[in-house]
């Protein structure tokens, strides 16, 4: 089976890899030439552990991985065409845009010349897909192709596990054929038992935004108990802990802290929300779930400018989304340090792969090679991502080098005694 996927971005490229890890031919495309050309190098555009090895392995070894920047020439001989690319918000009604979508599905009905399976993998409010398949229906005819949602649910920073060992397949279908063909790509998974649902096409695109939004709502759930701990002194992370261990609600998700981020979250629980008002449905919830999370980064800021004068120096520990990743789209801990900026701090950053990113966008912070170096005379220390190499820092040689000895640890991954114990002002979330 010979593979095509349009938009290398982390789920784009990650897919593509993986697959050649399953032993398919596969041909990865992107209009973005200078990131075909540094991919063809064995480059990839993006932090994600274990990447480089597999793109090396398939680009060198095995040759099952190729890329290329032409549309036209690579997808003629593909059995399975992939849409990968972004679906970012809309800024002017919070819908997705889905404009690279359409783009991608024009160009492809333009190039098949046999029966190829057109497969969106990005993440599409109900409707796409058959909106898809109307514009290459109007260009080529129905028997050279079908349509297929099958969304994807890997995580950033375990992008490569996830793929491989999913919680589950979706696969949304309109007729036996394309079934079987997508039945027949994940057979490598059906070995390791995974299971795969097969679905209306409609039901796929749900799921994925349905899951999505579920996950944020965690989120949002525990961060609003966090402030209820906060007001009466109680401890967020044993309410967590206890709420977790029964199965019914599951421990995941529920970590309190400066609110969800991330290019998926914040974008698709607004797509899910607009999606449904355009069929009068209210999903109050969501509404609710996204309102909370827009105030997060006003609140947490408010209690460290109640705590911190103005006009201060702020160490922010942390700038990726979340660990493991060097992807800063809608990092709470960005904003929250961009919006410290704007009140009038000054800020020192550190983070041990999103420096780059970060630095692109936001040449206001003063940016250090390691966490010592950045809170050299600080006013307060803020940890905004709970990446590894924070768990553990050496908080007495650390005591030495601030001005002032004030934490704000908005993952809660100390112990106030600890720190208390070396002279710390500690402000955990919700405890
Ligand atoms: N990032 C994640 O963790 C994740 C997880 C699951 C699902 N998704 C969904 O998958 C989709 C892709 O996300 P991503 O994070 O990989 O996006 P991304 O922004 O990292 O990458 C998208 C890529 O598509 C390319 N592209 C855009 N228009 C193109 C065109 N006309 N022709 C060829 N290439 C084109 C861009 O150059 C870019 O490299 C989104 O819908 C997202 O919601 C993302």
């Amino acid at each position: 089976m010979k593979l095509a996927i349009v938009g290398t971005g982390y789920v784009g490229l990650v897919s593509g890899a993986c697959f050649a890890e399953f032993g398919y031919q596969t041909v990865c495309i992107d209009n973005n030439i200078s990131r075909i050309e540094s991919l063809k190098s064995g480059k990839c555009p993006f932090f994600e552990p274990g990447m480089d090895n597999l793109l090396s392995k398939h680009l060198k070894i095995t040759k099952l991985l190729c890329f290329s920047s032409s549309l036209s020439e690579s997808i003629k001989d593909s059995d399975i065409v992939f849409i990968t690319v972004g679906t970012p918000s809309r800024r002017l009604d919070d819908q997705a845009d889905l404009s690279h979508v359409w783009s991608v599905s024009k160009e492809i009905a333009k190039n098949i010349n046999k029966y190829s399976l057109i497969v969106t993998k990005s993440t599409v409010p109900v409707g796409t897909s058959k909106e898809i398949k109307k514009i290459i229906g109007s260009i080529i005819s129905d028997d050279l192709f079908d349509v297929v949602s099958n969304p994807e649910f890997l995580r950033e920073g375990s992008a490569i596990d996830d793929f491989m060992r999913p919680d589950r397949v979706v696969i949304g279908t309109e007729n036996e054929k394309s079934k079987n063909i997508m039945k027949e790509l994940y057979r490598p998974l059906y070995l390791k038992e995974t299971p795969v649902f097969s679905t209306s096409i409609e039901t796929a695109e749900i799921i994925k935004y349905a899951s999505n939004s579920f996950l944020a709502t965690k989120i949002s759930f525990i961060n609003e108990v966090a402030d209820l701990c906060e007001a009466v002194g109680a401890n967020v992370q044993d309410v967590s802990k206890a709420m977790g261990i029964d199965n019914r609600i599951g421990d995941k998700f529920l970590n309190a802290g400066p609110g969800y981020g991330g290019s998926c979250f914040p974008k698709d629980v607004k797509a899910f929300y607009s999606t449904a008002k355009k069929f009068n449905v209210d999903l109050s919830i969501i509404n609710a779930v996204h309102k909370s999370n827009q105030i997060r980064i006003k609140k947490i800021s408010n209690k460290i400018i109640s705590n911190v004068k103005k006009s201060s120096l702020l160490s922010f520990l942390g700038l990726s989304f979340k660990p493991n990743t060097d992807d800063i789209r809608e990092s709470s801990s960005v904003k929250l340090a961009n919006y410290l900026f704007e009140q009038g701090y000054t800020i020192n950053c550190f983070d041990p792969v999103a420096m780059e990113n970060t630095k692109k966008e936001f040449s206001n912070f003063n940016y250090f090679n390691t966490a010592q170096e950045a809170c050299n005379n600080v006013d307060a220390i803020i940890i905004g991502t709970e990446w590894n190499e924070f768990r553990a820092l050496n908080f007495s040689e650390i005591s030495k080098l601030v001005k002032t000895k004030k934490i704000f640890d908005l993952r809660n991954i100390y112990n106030r005694s600890q720190l208390e114990r070396l002279g710390f002002e500690y402000h955990g979330t919700g405890k």
